[in-house]
């Protein structure tokens, strides 16, 4: 296993799971790290600004045996940005990543995210206050560039690698493109290219060969999934294995899924009470659903769960269902294949 070097961080995973707002909460960590230990994962984004007025924001809250992991903040202030990112610090996080990609335009009209690239002068004064605040190793998370005429990425990497950012994420798409279109992983190679540090390809990666090919066509140290780990926690662990050994165990079975999808809906209402872990763990059911057969009617009356127990009765059916269509087959086909292994869906 190759380690990656982060600044003082050291890491034995080719795989960073990036900030995804409204996902990679304290929950959803929790069962990556039932899979992988190694990974290196973040929070969600948390707003500068807001830690300024409630400093004990739930988004940065840290289990302690969840490490190697990160906080991620964004801001346009410099001095507002220093002072998150030291209690960031004092959460405990391996390392800081600034955003200077998200595209929404409520976080772009202020400055923040993905405008940075827009202002690098002013992106240079936030990156120099906060590693000067904090002794944790700073990195960011940017886009190719604002738009097609703007793809200044390679030349904002170097400046800000010279001040002591320790590594990369970088999208390959411009902010103006958002999530259209595919990712252009020749143009992460320019990035990595210009810059000594790790660099995390990211964009578009959902199986463990496809972060292969982003790893051969870019150079780059490492892959950053995002999209494709929502309802496969699991993915890290199968991209780590494939990358050090050319195979990787086979992803959980149909039962064991509904299972995982189960636990990780009592993380939930654990740390935020049944009302809004059941509110915010609809989504998370439907991802870990998608793809079942006879799934999609079940998909549908997730959206109007309230209750535990109604997401226990729901997904018990949609096994009873998937057991009984896997009985069929197999009287069909009269083969001993074992339960749902039969209709795995890969
Ligand atoms: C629901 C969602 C929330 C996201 N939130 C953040 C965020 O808070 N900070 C950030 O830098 N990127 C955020 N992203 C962008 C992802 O980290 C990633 O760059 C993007 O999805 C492309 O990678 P992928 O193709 O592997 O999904 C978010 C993406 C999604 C889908």
């Amino acid at each position: 296993m190759k380690r990656i070097k982060i600044g003082s961080l050291e890491i034995n995973s080719y795989v960073y799971i990036p900030p995804m707002a409204g996902v990679t909460d304290l929950a959803f960590r929790k069962m990556v790290r039932m899979f992988d230990k190694e990974t290196l994962i973040a929070t969600e984004m948390v707003s500068s600004k807001a830690l300024m007025f409630n400093p004990n924001q739930s988004l940065m809250k840290l289990s302690p045996d969840e490490h190697p992991v990160g906080i991620q903040l964004f801001g346009h202030e410099p001095e507002v940005m220093a002072k998150a990112a030291v209690l960031a610090e004092e959460q405990g996080a391996d390392f800081l990543d600034i955003n200077m990609g998200c595209p929404a335009p409520k976080i772009t009209k202020g400055k923040d995210g993905a405008a940075l690239m827009r202002e690098p002068e002013l992106a240079v004064e936030i990156i120099k206050a906060v590693i000067n605040a904090v002794k944790i190793p700073v990195t960011v998370k940017m886009r190719l560039g604002w738009d097609e005429c703007q793809k200044n990425s390679p030349d904002l990497a170097k400046r800000l690698e010279d001040i002591g950012v320790c590594a990369f994420t970088i999208h390959g798409r411009t902010r103006e493109q958002g999530y259209t279109g595919n990712a252009d992983w020749e143009a992460i190679s320019v990035v990595k290219k210009s810059t000594s540090v790790p660099i995390f390809g990211n964009g578009d990666v959902r199986t463990p060969q496809d972060a292969k090919k982003l790893i051969e066509i870019t150079e780059c140290d490492g892959v950053a999934i995002a999209r494709a780990t929502m309802g496969s926690p699991w993915l890290s662990m199968q991209i780590n294995q494939f990358l050090n050994t050319g195979s990787f165990s086979p992803e959980p079975s149909l039962s064991e899924k509904l299972d995982i999808a189960l636990a990780h809906l009592d993380e939930l209402i654990k740390i935020k009470g049944e009302y809004v872990g059941i509110r915010e763990g609809r989504r998370h059911l439907i991802n870990y659903t998608k793809g079942m057969p006879n799934s999609a009617q079940i998909r549908a009356q997730i959206g109007q769960i309230n209750t535990r127990e109604e997401a226990y009765n729901l997904l018990s059916r949609l096994k009873e269902e998937l057991t009984n269509l896997v009985k069929r087959i197999n009287l069909v086909k009269n083969t001993e294949m074992s339960e749902f292994d039969l209709i795995s869906t890969n």
